[in-house]
């Protein structure tokens, strides 16, 4: 299924994170003992470094990305959007439930991040997390992103990043393609999702590929970070104008 293109690849994937919404986010702490929440929080250290002003986090799942982007004193405003009605709900919930960040605010909307409802130059920095992978056109997406941040600011992303050679890549395979769809099944009662997900991996853009999409959306000063044994990457680009950004 990862193999499907275009309209019915967003089909897919809608169909299937709505499935497994309610038990998104405990999935993601069991597959990666809790990791996930520190390597948002870099992104959202990251993306942050860009001057201050309104922060974006796009395909925002239940909203861990957002609620960290809130709490960085670089964010004077976030906004948080994603596809699924049931998925801006669950994030919804959370904010209500938590101190998600200064005055606990995060503006969570349905929206898609192939055709973005914001004005071009509207933000100080973008993020997305772990949701790449799933769009039709990843390139599309960076460019919007890209579209929709001032000159001057930050594009970050966080993705899983597919492994082929070496011992942490077969370890990684037989944890990603045997184990997790087991998971996936226990706890989700969702195995075919998690058989899409280790799938979805190995069809993604290499590391410096997607940096390369980077440059091919006008960002700049393009760099990317590996975390998680080698598994996830965090990319980030510049807009050119602006003040600059401090040395990473
Ligand atoms: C794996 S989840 C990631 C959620 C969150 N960013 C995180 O890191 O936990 C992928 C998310 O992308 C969303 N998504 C998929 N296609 C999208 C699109 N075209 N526009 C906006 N969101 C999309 C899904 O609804 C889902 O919530």
């Amino acid at each position: 299924m990862a193999s499907l293109t275009g309209a019915a690849r967003q089909r897919y994937v809608a169909d299937l994170f709505s499935r497994i919404s309610g038990h998104y986010d405990l999935m993601n702490d069991v597959m990666t003992l809790g990791m996930h929440r520190r390597w948002k929080g870099r992104t959202a250290a990251l993306a942050t470094q860009a001057p201050p002003g309104p922060a974006l986090d796009v395909s925002t799942g239940t909203g861990d990305l957002a609620f960290q982007l809130a709490r960085r004193p670089g964010a004077d405003r976030t906004v948080a959007v994603d596809l699924l009605p049931v998925m801006i709900a669950r994030a919804r919930n959370k904010a209500a439930q938590r101190n998600t960040g200064k005055n606990g605010q995060v503006s969570l909307l349905v929206g898609d991040a192939l055709s973005l409802p914001f004005p071009a130059a509207t933000f100080a920095c973008a993020t997305a997390g772990f949701s790449l992978r799933n769009m039709p056109d990843a390139r599309q997406a960076v460019g919007e992103m890209a579209r929709v941040v001032r000159p001057g600011g930050r594009v970050a992303l966080l993705e899983l990043s597919p492994m082929t050679t070496g011992l942490k890549a077969r370890l990684f395979r037989a944890y990603f393609h045997g184990l997790v769809p087991l998971i996936g099944n226990l706890i989700a009662r969702d195995r075919a999702a998690y058989t899409y997900l280790p799938q979805s991996v190995d069809r993604f853009y290499q590391a410096d590929e997607l940096a390369g999409i980077l440059r091919e959306s006008g960002l700049q000063q393009v760099n990317y970070r590996r975390l998680g044994f080698g598994t996830v990457c965090i990319h980030w680009g510049d807009k050119p104008g602006g003040g600059g950004h401090p040395v990473e």
